[in-house]
């Protein structure tokens, strides 16, 4: 092969291989045991040569890495993941590496996750699973395990992109619940859907849903019964969830969060979930990944999984196929298939919607 590839990480299936080895890339992969690699570990695997690097959200790319990549003559890097708060594309940028993601594919699964995660809250799978193994279960009673019905509550989004917007429709449509959401822009065609599947239900004698786009943040904590975080992570969206708008939650609510662990504090939410034993979270992302802050684990009200979200097979052999497409085409003389440049920010002070 002519250009050298590295992937810091081995990745699910073979065609992202193939893509690469069929367009003259000889490929790389580091094959070394610890889950997280250092800063070192990255520059040695670069080495002297190296077109191009498919690289994992665990890393910190900065200057130091972006530098190492544009001294061995690369010119691009695709984190495989959507999320890029782990890469400084300033820095990228300056040192003339392009900078890929992997949007699309992993839509559907992360939305999955997140209703997964919001209906084991809601019917308090986990406790009751624990109950069930420790032998605990000794007949059938009106008030075991007693929780929430989705139907008819209201589902609160924050952050409708793609991720935000596929949750949404599942929890709209599947259980028949009330959509609020806060987004800097208007997801015109989520509300499309609500409108034309209310009237569906209207047409048939049922209660319609409904949707409202709300003009604050606030608004929906404290409207919202089952409240879901899909903002980007960046200044404008840490802590994004703190004591505050912990406060302004309903007593009984359900948070989920699929985004990045920092848009809470978890310590403040570590507070909140001992203080309000009917208050639920269901996480698979953390603040100090992969720490939970000291007390989480202990909470029967949090569900907890390691940042899992995107993990299906299908999802993860797409992430991978986009990462090396991404770091292909740069090679080849093309834009980067997809640009996190070009990713609509979310709660950025300068961010202006579209008309
Ligand atoms: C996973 O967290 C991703 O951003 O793709
Ligand atoms: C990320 O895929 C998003 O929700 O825009």
């Amino acid at each position: 092969g002519k250009y050298r590839v590295v992937s810091t990480k081995p990745m699910p299936g073979t065609r992202w291989i193939n893509l690469l080895v069929e367009q003259d890339c000889r490929v790389e992969i580091c094959t070394q045991k610890k889950t997280i690699l250092s800063i070192e570990d990255i520059i040695a695997l670069i080495g002297d040569k190296c077109d191009g690097v498919i690289g994992q959200l665990t890393e910190e790319w900065g200057d130091a890495l972006f530098s190492a990549l544009s001294r061995a003559g690369g010119k691009a890097f695709s984190n495989m993941a959507v999320g890029y708060n782990n890469v400084n594309v300033d820095a990228a940028t300056k040192h003339g590496v392009a900078v890929g993601n992997t949007p699309g594919v992993l839509t559907e699964t992360t939305a999955e996750l997140a209703a997964s995660l919001s209906l084991a809250a809601a019917r308090r799978i986990v406790e009751a699973d624990e109950f069930m193994r420790a032998g605990l279960y000794d007949g059938w009673l009106p008030n075991l395990f007693v929780g929430n019905l989705l139907k008819g509550q209201t589902v609160g989004v924050i952050g409708a992109g793609r991720i935000g917007s596929a949750y949404a429709r599942m929890m709209v449509e599947g259980f028949k619940m009330n959509l609020i959401y806060y987004d800097l822009y208007q997801a015109t065609r989520l509300e499309k859907f609500i409108t034309g599947y209310a009237e569906f239900l209207r047409a048939n004698g049922e209660q319609p849903v409904t949707w409202k786009r709300a003009a604050s943040m606030e608004e929906v904590l404290r409207e919202a019964d089952v409240i879901s975080l899909h903002p980007i992570l960046d200044k404008t969206t840490f802590h994004l969830i703190n004591k505050e708008s912990l406060a302004t939650m309903k007593k009984e609510a359900i948070l989920v969060n699929c985004s990045r662990g920092p848009v809470i504090d978890e310590v403040a939410l570590v507070e909140h979930l001992k203080h309000n034993p009917m208050f639920r979270v269901g996480l698979d992302v953390f603040e100090d990944e992969p720490y939970m802050k000291p007390g989480l684990a202990d909470q029967k009200n949090a569900i907890v999984v390691p940042h899992i979200a995107s993990a299906s097979k299908w999802t993860r052999e797409g992430m991978a196929t986009l990462a090396a497409l991404n770091v292909l085409g740069k090679i080849k003389g093309y834009p980067i298939w997809s640009d996190p440049n070009r990713v609509e920010p979310f709660l950025k002070e300068d961010a202006s919607p579209p008309a």
